[in-house]
């Protein structure tokens, strides 16, 4: 799996999981009919899996509709964002008057193109919106951001052919997973103290309870035969929630790129969760 091969994750999202990507493709099944990915952010691992060809159908969905609008334009009509993109100049002005735009008043392609040029060129690749639901982040400092990859984008279009891709909660992989299917869940990571704020992916966050309401839907899955892998963060609850069978927990290192406490850079161990035995 070459790293400068495309398909690659073509925005930048906090959480992403470039680093962890050969832990986990090392612990995959053997085998495994659909794949679901319901936290799909910048989608490291799809994409990785795409790449080694063991991907036949996938089902990708995530809450944030300003991202799905973006997978389903680089999908359905890729000519369209790149023909914007490519008129876009690298500009503090231009920057601020995109961001002002509201996604809803434009058209898929376009909405596509402002979200890939606010990830590219704002301050640290972060998504971030306020509590209106409008994206915050202010402009950064790069000398020439690579927003539009043509190469790169045609690539994840094709990639995306054979893909559904949903606006929707979590839980949707339990209606939509079948005996056999993977599920790789990287939810919002746990803080691993009551003080780090790691979870502002959205306006609605993730609570402690949506970490249970989790493990619950991996419980079903599992009971439907389903395999199950999931990522979090190396925190005592996450620990408490899997800690019996049929969950097989490893601890592993990870360097986070983005994390917006400073002081927290750098390595990491971090949980994978597998409901089978590898
Ligand atoms: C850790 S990130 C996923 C990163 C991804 N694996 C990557 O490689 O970039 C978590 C994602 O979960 C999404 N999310 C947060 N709460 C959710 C929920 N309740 N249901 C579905 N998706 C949710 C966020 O929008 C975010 O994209």
């Amino acid at each position: 799996m070459g790293d400068s091969a495309v398909p690659r994750p073509f925005l930048k999202w906090a959480g992403g999981k470039t680093q962890l990507v050969n832990e986990l493709t090392r612990r995959l099944p053997v085998d495994f009919g659909d794949y679901h990915e319901p936290f799909i952010g910048g989608g490291a691992l799809f994409f990785a899996l795409f790449r080694a060809g063991k991907i036949r159908k996938a089902i990708l969905s995530d809450v944030n509709a300003e991202l799905i609008d973006t997978y389903t334009a680089i999908r359905d009509c890729v000519a369209q964002v790149i023909r914007h993109l490519v008129q876009f100049p690298h500009a503090k002005d231009f920057y601020y008057q995109l961001r002002a735009q509201n996604p809803a008043d434009l058209d898929l392609s376009m909405r596509a193109a402002r979200m890939i040029y606010l990830n590219k060129t704002g301050y640290n690749g972060l998504y971030r919106v306020n509590r209106r639901g409008e994206f915050n982040v202010p402009f950064g400092s790069y000398k020439s951001p690579q927003y539009c990859d043509e190469e790169n984008l045609h690539a994840v279009s094709h990639a995306l052919r054979q893909v559904e891709i949903v606006c929707a909660l979590f839980d949707v992989a339990q209606t939509r997973a079948h005996a056999g299917d993977l599920v790789y869940f990287d939810p919002p990571y746990a803080p691993l103290s009551p003080t780090s704020n790691f979870t502002a992916y959205h306006a609605n966050g993730f609570s402690p309870k949506d970490q249970e309401k989790l493990r619950d839907v991996c419980v079903e899955l599992t009971r439907r035969k389903v395999s199950v892998m999931l990522s979090n963060s190396n925190a005592k609850s996450i620990r408490a929630l899997y800690a019996s069978s049929p969950f097989v927990v490893s601890e592993v290192q990870a360097n986070r790129a983005i994390n917006c406490r400073g002081a927290q850079r750098g390595k990491l161990t971090e949980l994978i969760v597998m409901n089978y035995s590898k």
